[in-house]
């Protein structure tokens, strides 16, 4: 996986294995940790988040086992690395060590586990944050790297148009959606929208010529959208936020392929500032889409 530069010797008394079922307390413990460091205003995940975490981890891991790796000191876990592979795509869904062994190669060794879970994919997808650690190292495992937007504020309803086409979403629809995502990011998304139909709201547009489809949280954030057209694309955004009027919204993941979220999110009277990094190899960043920030 980080074929540009050799693996290096692991810190003393490290060892890196595969994660296991009763890691994922530790593991989601960690990877808080490690996250609220980067982001001044974190005050840590909130009891919800944290079991939204371990239950998506615990899906990949049930998923995708050779993908998922934990570097242990002393039977303490100190680093760790989630992955999935989806028909010929592969995504990093974390990636995180404890701040006391950050920057010591601890991150580059699991990278290169959890790479060897993406054999023969032709495409890769991460969602980075800014940490200069994370972006050294998808820059040199071959990742190109693309700004994300994020659009946050209050909602004006006013600005924004509904659109009679947009219903909830049903079982009948998965087959469309996965030949959707085939064409935006070269993978469906299989047992992904169990997990993300049971947690989310799903809504789709399924037109004669056009299609489209979003993953909504109870907090208007819309989680994961793929759409045939922009207009597709522009009509499940709104839809989204409509239900928000007068609430702060805060919408992550906007690359500068997607400028019709742009329009959608100034319309509603939203400001926009860049955060973190989609990082991609084999393909473009996928529009019209808001990825999602570990499934991709
Ligand atoms: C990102 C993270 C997983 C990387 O793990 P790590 O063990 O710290 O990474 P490594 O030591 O293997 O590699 C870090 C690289 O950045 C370099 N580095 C270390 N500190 C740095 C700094 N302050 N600024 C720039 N580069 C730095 C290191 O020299 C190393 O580069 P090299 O291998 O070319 O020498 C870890 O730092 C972390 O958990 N960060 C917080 C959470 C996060 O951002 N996760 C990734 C989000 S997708």
């Amino acid at each position: 996986m980080d074929t540009r530069a050799p693996a290096p010797l692991l810190p003393d008394g490290i060892v890196v294995r595969p994660m296991r079922p009763d890691d994922l307390d530790d593991a989601e413990r960690l990877s808080d940790l490690a996250f609220s460091r980067i982001d001044a205003h974190s005050t840590g995940r909130t009891p919800q988040r944290a079991a939204a975490w371990k239950a998506r981890t615990a899906h990949l891991l049930a998923q995708d086992g050779a993908g998922c790796w934990v570097a242990d000191r002393d039977g303490r876990m100190v680093g760790l690395a989630v992955s999935l592979r989806r028909e010929t795509l592969w995504a990093l869904a974390t990636l995180a060590v404890h701040p006391d062994w950050q920057g010591r190669g601890v991150g580059h060794v699991l990278l290169q586990a959890a790479g060897t879970h993406a054999r023969g994919a032709l495409r890769g997808m991460i969602s980075s944050f800014s940490d200069p650690r994370a972006v050294r190292r998808y820059r040199t495992a071959g990742f190109d790297l693309h700004p994300q937007m994020l659009l946050e504020g209050v909602v004006h309803v006013d600005g924004l148009e509904a659109s009679r086409h947009v219903r909830d979403g049903t079982g009948g629809d998965l087959e469309w959606m996965d030949s959707l995502d085939r064409g935006l990011r070269g993978a469906g998304r299989g047992d992904d929208h169990a997990l993300l139909r049971a947690t989310h709201r799903s809504r789709v547009v399924d037109r004669a010529h056009r299609r489209g489809y979003a993953y909504v949280g109870e907090d208007h954030t819309v989680v994961l959208l793929a759409a045939s057209d922009r207009r597709t694309a522009a009509e499940l955004l709104t839809d989204a936020w409509l239900g928000a009027a007068g609430e702060v919204v805060r919408q992550p993941h906007v690359t500068a392929a997607n400028q019709w979220a742009l329009d959608v999110g100034l319309a509603a009277g939203l400001s926009v500032r860049t955060e973190g990094y989609l990082c991609v190899r084999g393909l473009k960043p996928p529009t019209p889409y808001l990825h999602h920030g570990s499934l991709l």
